[in-house]
């Protein structure tokens, strides 16, 4: 849907007003993509958000990716577009569950997908993303690892890194787990040129079936790098709207059941005129879990992108 001019000078108008900068993943709408002054994979946004000069930032994403901003910039002023706007991966570890399988693995460090609360950041040695998840994976002195709390993502990296071994937590992402072998295998054969691109939050058998396996900005940078003129893709939908912008003569095929976060696309334009107008809601990570926080998402940053 085109972004209403009026809504469009409503925000430029805001923007200016507060000194903010509009944040967006590229799983939200086309529109949102379009309004935001940024649009990246969780690694970019969170370091958008460290280096950005804009004392208020609204992000358009899910909650967690507002607490890292919020974590990385104690001195600014974070707003989420939309509140109701959640990761169910990242309620799938829990702060006090955290704590106990810790106990039973004395002395392993705990790497956390950034895809977390804060609170439970602060109880990992180190984060990544799935765009520095290997070399994040290499950095760690200890064969064993404890990943939370993607067991795709973490099977993923154990293939990159076959010399640790990584203990695998429950969780996943709904969207990209539910994912049906069966209507890929009949996406390949309907598409026999097409080269499918998929994203690590996948089952380890989607992945097998893949071409190349990247973050976001990675798949993204994959299709327009490519001499391919096809891809089949293996991610939300909402990377649909750069590829097509980017890449106008090169076609891209999506699951025929939709890859949707309905979260995602919780975020509308009147959220983020609403924020900016209200200067609300705020996400502020409390001091003592941020401070602990940051030191995970901070060795995270200080280590180069996998692709
Ligand atoms: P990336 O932004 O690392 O590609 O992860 C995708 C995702 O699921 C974000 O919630
Ligand atoms: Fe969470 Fe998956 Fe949605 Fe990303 S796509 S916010 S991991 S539910």
């Amino acid at each position: 849907m085109p972004v209403n001019p009026a809504d469009r000078e409503t925000i430029d108008r805001l923007v200016k007003e507060r000194d903010a900068v509009i944040l967006a993943h590229y799983y939200c709408l086309p529109e949102i993509q379009a309004v935001a002054h940024f649009v990246g994979d969780s690694l970019g946004l969170s370091q958008e958000a460290a280096k950005n000069p804009a004392r208020v930032i609204v992000f358009c994403g899910v909650h967690f990716m507002a607490e890292t901003a919020s974590i990385l910039c104690p001195e600014k002023t974070v707003l989420l577009a939309n509140p109701e706007a959640g990761c169910p991966m990242a309620d799938m570890v829990t702060p006090e569950d955290l704590v106990k399988r810790k106990a039973e693995e004395p002395g392993v460090p705990v790497l956390t997908y950034v895809n977390s609360s804060a609170q439970v950041k602060a109880l990992s040695d180190i984060c990544c993303t799935s765009a520095n998840v290997a070399t994040v994976l290499r950095s760690l002195p200890s064969t064993k690892v404890l990943m939370t709390p993607d067991r795709n993502l973490a099977q993923f990296a154990q293939t990159l890194v076959p010399e640790k071994e990584v203990l695998l937590w429950p969780g996943f992402c709904p969207t990209h787990h539910r994912l049906n072998l069966e209507e890929i295998l009949e996406l390949k054969r309907s598409h026999p040129q097409a080269e499918v691109i998929a994203h690590p939050e996948c089952q380890p058998k989607i992945l097998a079936e893949a071409h190349f396996i990247g973050s976001t900005s990675g798949l993204i940078k994959h299709c327009a790098q490519s001499d391919q003129g096809e891809f089949i893709i293996l991610t939300e939908s909402g990377v649909i709207y750069p590829l097509t912008k980017a890449n106008p003569d090169k076609k891209f095929y999506q699951p025929r059941t939709p890859m949707i976060c309905p979260n995602m696309k919780k975020n509308r334009v009147q959220d983020i005129i609403s924020a900016l107008t209200t200067m609300t809601p705020v996400i502020k990570v409390p001091e003592e879990i941020r401070r602990p926080a940051l030191i995970a998402v901070e060795r995270m940053l200080a280590i180069p992108r996998d692709q």
